[in-house]
């Protein structure tokens, strides 16, 4: 791997080879959802407990200040919006020039196995892939399911999470699920989970990420599940708690209570 790959991978995954990534970039689709509406508020407070952040260049540029940030992993799909007629006809949004320009450490692009859009999605990832390492930058696939949430199952998610590796990410981020351990084992690189829309209790978040992380995930890609909860901060210190010090769900339920304001 030449060295400024290496540089931005490491600034991605630290020291003790796991990473708490926070995505912001739900509005590229969805537009001012449920506690984004003003991005720099959600986003301030959460940032100093962010190994990095997944964002689109508009909300990069408008709402985080450039002198104190964290590595950026810039979404670069879209082209798609909730009332739209289909999710997955995402195109490439943003130049990988932009990019360098943004001075980001990797590049984020939704893939959509099984649609209509399957083979553009994934020929984008490769192109993406091929003008990425052209100049050291890691690409971050994400298996998007739009409206269909009910794929989340560790047959299709091990399909995505492969082809993915197969064409050249360098990272995937994908959705826990029950037998997780069959979509880490065939993908041979690193593994984030990403949360979905959020669920009913603060314990059953600790208990899905830890349990990922048993089963070989690297880290969280969390968003929804820590900006929309009360108290987000709580929220992202017992995640990071989870990740970077091996803290079970328990542990990181008495985290939250004590700390949650
Ligand atoms: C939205 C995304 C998000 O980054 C991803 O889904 C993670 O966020 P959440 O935990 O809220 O699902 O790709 O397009």
């Amino acid at each position: 791997m030449d060295w400024g790959m290496k540089n931005r991978m490491a600034q991605l995954i630290q020291a003790d080879g796991h990473c708490c990534f926070l995505p912001v970039d739900h509005g590229y689709f969805q537009g001012p959802t449920r506690k984004l509406e003003e991005p720099r508020k959600t986003i301030e407070p959460l940032l100093p407990y962010a190994d990095a952040l997944f964002i689109t260049r508009g909300v990069l540029r408008s709402s985080v200040a450039p002198e104190k940030t964290k590595p950026i992993i810039l979404r670069v799909s879209g082209g798609t919006s909730i009332v739209g007629k289909d999710l997955a006809h995402e195109g490439i949004t943003t130049s990988m020039e932009e990019a360098i320009r943004l001075n980001v450490a990797a590049v984020g692009i939704s893939i959509f196995v099984g649609t209509d859009y399957e083979h553009e999605s994934l020929l984008n990832l490769a192109k993406l892939v091929d003008e990425g390492e052209k100049y050291g930058l890691p690409v971050m696939a994400v298996t998007a399911v739009g409206k269909e949430l009910e794929k989340r199952d560790a047959r299709y998610l091990a399909l995505c999470c492969r082809i993915a590796a197969e064409l050249g990410a360098r990272l995937v981020k994908t959705y826990y699920c029950e037998e997780f351990e069959k979509v880490v084992r065939g993908c041979p690189v690193p593994v984030v989970m990403a949360g979905g829309p959020q669920v009913d209790t603060e314990l059953e978040v600790f208990q899905f990420v830890y349990d990922g992380m048993q089963k070989g995930a690297i880290g969280v890609n969390l968003g929804r599940n820590i900006w929309q909860n009360d108290f987000p901060v709580a929220m992202i210190k017992a995640i990071r708690a989870i990740v970077h010090e091996n803290a079970s769900p328990k542990e990181a339920q008495e985290i939250y209570e004590s700390i949650k304001y």
